[in-house]
């Protein structure tokens, strides 16, 4: 049988990673997908590097658009990443008939309802492993592997950047700003890491998972976000003396009144695997009803692990893409005509555990003070710890965690703790999960 026929949008770090792949694996990709897959076409705006890379073995083009017009083209992969000529271009795939690939978590995240419904119309396919947690096959897990269950929650750890800025603060002791300049000089971190410090990016790749987990349409827009950028070295510090570590966790839950959909600092018990996923590794860690949790760890960026996951797509389209479309894998794991329109949850509903860190002075009194709004707001503490007062200070840190509580009634007592006279500054309050 003659290859399929592939059109490539934007040759950068993940598309000259699958045309590699593709090319040194080629014998076992097709004894895989029952015939060859091959680059027909590439598009690209620096014509003479996509050239270079691909050692003419493929017509290279600089207008998009000519890839997915072109006859030809049965799969159009999207490498440009962005909300703007991405979407119009995978739009237009779409409405000429091509399967569409592609790792662009913020275009599916935001457009994904859009986007699946033109291609349902269609009748083609739009996947998109690469798009969540790199190489790790957890699409594939979620959507198929963990089809049997009933999905309560998933925590994970997907933005590799984050991590590795808060495993360098934990290792070192660093501020957060010594080690994103580190991140900066060794190319982890972009020129500008306000997606990935902020949460915006492990939200897009949690929207995802939530969607196909519990077969709600895609609602980034309700998605809680907050980033690492405010975290100390002193906080990772005094979670390490209670026996937890702070990872940027994204986490999507299923509870009787609704979806929870969040991204945080955290703080989880360090003897819990995925506490130890070190530097810029991703891990998402997923509870079903039936097999309880499982974990996927792996590298969740970079140029070939990503292409594993784009080439997988390749050859599931290959292989499904003579199959009637009711007879394919739904795009969010449930019929399309069978999304639920479950209520994500504001924050202020969520309910969990929290690390409390207060400066106060070292009087009589403070505590009976603190802990009497805690107890009148039915909030339980469940550690502590005070720090002796620095020598010749008359101020000391107070750290509580407490028990299971709803964000807002932490809210209201954290506003009066404040009011006291005797805290002398903002109460930091990091969320803190079990994971058990
Ligand atoms: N910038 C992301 C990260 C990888 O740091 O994990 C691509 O989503």
């Amino acid at each position: 049988m003659k290859p399929i026929k592939v059109g490539l949008l934007g040759i950068g770090t993940v598309g000259s990673g699958t045309f590699k792949v593709l090319q040194r694996n080629q014998s076992e990709i097709t004894r895989r997908a029952g015939r060859g897959i091959e680059i027909a076409m590439v598009a690209d705006l620096d014509v003479e590097r996509a050239r270079l890379l691909t050692g003419g073995a493929c017509k290279i083009v600089n207008d998009a658009n000519l890839v997915v017009t072109d006859p030809e083209i049965d799969i159009v992969v999207e490498l440009i990443g962005g909300t703007g000529i991405a979407k119009e271009l995978v739009l237009k795939a779409i409405a000429n008939g091509k399967h569409v690939v592609t790792a662009n978590k913020a275009l599916l995240a935001k457009f994904g309802n859009e986007i699946f419904a033109a291609a349902q119309a269609q009748g083609v396919m739009v996947a998109f492993e690469a798009a969540v947690a790199g190489g790790i096959p957890i699409i594939k897990a979620l959507r198929e592997g963990l089809t049997a269950n009933r999905i309560e929650w998933i925590a994970g750890i997907i933005n590799g950047t984050s991590n590795f800025i808060l495993s360098e603060m934990r290792s070192k002791g660093l501020a957060f700003d010594t080690v994103l300049a580190e991140a900066q000089k060794l190319g982890y971190a972009e020129a500008d890491p306000t997606f990935d410090i902020e949460g915006n990016d492990a939200a897009h790749k949690l929207t995802i998972m939530s969607a196909i987990a519990f077969g709600i349409p895609m609602q980034f827009e309700k998605a809680y976000l907050e980033g690492i950028t405010k975290l100390t070295a002193i906080d990772i510090q005094y979670a390490e003396q209670l026996g937890y570590r702070i990872k940027l966790l994204g986490i999507t839950r299923r509870t009787e009144q609704g979806i929870e959909l969040r991204v945080h600092p955290t703080l989880i018990p360090a003897k819990r695997l995925i506490a130890n996923v070190e530097g810029v590794m991703n891990a998402v860690l997923v509870k079903g009803d039936a097999v309880g949790a499982t974990l996927y760890y792996g590298a969740g960026a970079g140029s070939e692990p990503t292409a594993s996951a784009v080439v997988a797509d390749l050859v599931d389209v290959t292989r499904l893409h003579t199959a009637d479309p009711e007879h394919r894998v739904p795009h969010l794991a449930f019929q399309p005509g069978s999304l639920a329109d479950t209520p994500i949850l504001p924050i202020s509903e969520v309910v969990t555990a929290y690390y409390l860190r207060l400066r106060v002075a070292d009087q009589p009194g403070v505590l009976a003070d603190i802990t009497r709004i805690l107890a009148d707001a039915s909030i339980s503490i469940d550690a502590f710890l005070q720090k002796e007062p620095a020598e010749g200070e008359k101020q000391t840190d107070i750290i509580m965690l407490t028990h299971l509580t709803v964000e807002k009634r932490v809210d209201a007592a954290i506003a009066k703790i404040e009011a006291l006279y005797t805290v002398l500054s903002k109460v930091t309050r990091i969320r803190l999960e079990e994971l058990s």
